[in-house]
């Protein structure tokens, strides 16, 4: 039966946000978190933050706030893969419902890795249907990834980012000094999203962690090239997401590293990091690009030997099973909506899409992986 009438609705939503990188961010005087300033009386801030961030840097962030006359809360939390929980998103939900925050003029400030910027921004987005949101990354996962999207999640029903929503920040605050104090494997975590942009996009920045990857990691990222990395890693990831930030097309490039991996990296928590995972799906891939005469040998050698220095696993036995690759794939594959679209790369800085992968081929795939990784020793 045709409609009696119908009212078609059609509204925007323009989105800016700007993404500082601003080392020295809680030096006393830094404006960063004291705008918007209220029309009267103190400025109200509250704070979530990486209960093992706040051990570390905590007395500088809380002389920020009591030095500028900044009436304002902490919260500390464990922000572990396991912890992306529901009831983590309560607690913090709870923290912003007895701060009484403001609906505008009070952002909620996130400080830590991936894990508390997704369940910070989730929370924010959902409380009273969504309130300002200031990103401060202190992982470098985060710093080149996480912070410059707009995708919030918990993880749920066993399933990586099952509940989530999209919500821009208004405003992110990359301070590279945070990074002081990761170890060895947070850094390799980091690297394998800028290895991803490299060989996606940007053979020069490939080059630069083929160079001076163990260097960068040794300097923990604060001398040589380090700047040259984080700003390329930065823009190449930007200028992908940017026309697509609400992710109307599921042909996204930066998926490439994140097609098999979700589902394994959630079965064997926490034996990999989010980046050793995805950098297992970018070698894999890379396998499966060759079998189809696309990635030369020799680039092929050069990715493998620039991950190992990277500190990036070869092989794990889940990535070798054609079975959960296959079961793995089946997620991804409804979550891009029905279609592979499974970013591929053709040479170092160039990228293709591939809509027709069989079982067979990623089980030859995975058969050279492992074969490979044996021949290395
Ligand atoms: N929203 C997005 O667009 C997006 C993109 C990529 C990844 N992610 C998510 O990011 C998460 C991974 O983030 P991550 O790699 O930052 O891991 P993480 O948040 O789990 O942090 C890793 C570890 O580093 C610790 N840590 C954080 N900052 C530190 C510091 N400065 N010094 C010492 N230790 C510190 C944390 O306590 C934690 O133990 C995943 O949940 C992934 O789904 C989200």
């Amino acid at each position: 039966m045709a409609d009696r009438k119908r009212w078609t609705l059609t509204a925007q939503l323009p989105v800016t946000f700007t993404l500082h990188a601003s080392d020295r961010l809680f030096e006393v005087g830094h404006p960063a978190f004291l705008e918007p300033a209220p029309a009267s009386g103190p400025v109200r801030r509250l704070v979530v933050i990486d209960e093992k961030v706040y051990a570390l840097h905590g007395e500088v962030i809380e002389q920020y706030f009591l030095r500028s006359g900044v009436e304002y809360k902490i919260l500390p939390i464990v922000a572990t893969e396991t912890q992306k929980d529901l009831d983590t998103l309560m607690t913090i939900l709870g923290a912003m419902e007895t701060f009484h925050l403001l609906r505008q003029s009070e952002p909620i400030i996130g400080i830590g890795g991936g894990v508390l910027l997704d369940v910070v921004g989730f929370a924010a987005s959902i409380f009273r249907r969504g309130v300002p949101y200031i990103k401060v990354p202190t992982t470098l996962l985060a710093l080149v990834d996480v912070s410059l999207g707009v995708k919030t999640a918990i993880n749920h029903f066993g399933n990586r980012n099952r509940l989530g929503t999209y919500h821009a920040p208004a405003a992110v605050f990359l301070d590279r000094s945070f990074l002081g104090t990761l170890d060895r494997r947070a850094f390799s975590n980091g690297l394998a999203e800028i290895l991803k942009m490299g060989l996606l996009k940007d053979a020069r920045l490939f080059e630069l962690l083929e160079v001076h990857g163990p260097t960068l990691i040794d300097q923990k990222f604060q001398e040589g090239v380090a700047l040259e990395v984080i700003d390329r890693a930065i823009q190449t990831m930007l200028e992908e997401l940017e026309p697509n930030l609400w992710e109307k097309s599921l042909r996204r490039t930066v998926d490439f590293g994140h097609s098999f991996s979700p589902t394994i990296e959630m079965r064997v928590l926490p034996e990999l990091t989010h980046g050793e995972a995805v950098a297992l799906d970018m070698l894999l891939s890379c396998e499966l690009s060759h079998g189809r005469g696309l990635l030369p040998e020799a680039d092929l050698t050069r990715i493998r030997r620039t991950a190992a220095q990277l500190g990036l696993p070869p092989y794990h036995e889940m990535f070798g099973d054609p079975g959960v690759l296959w079961e793995s794939l089946a997620d991804t594959v409804m979550h891009r909506n029905g279609a592979q679209n499974l970013p591929m790369i053709s040479r170092i800085g160039a990228c293709t899409f591939f809509n027709d992968v069989t079982f067979e081929e990623v089980g030859q795939a995975a058969a050279r992986l492992k074969a490979r990784q044996h021949a290395e020793g």
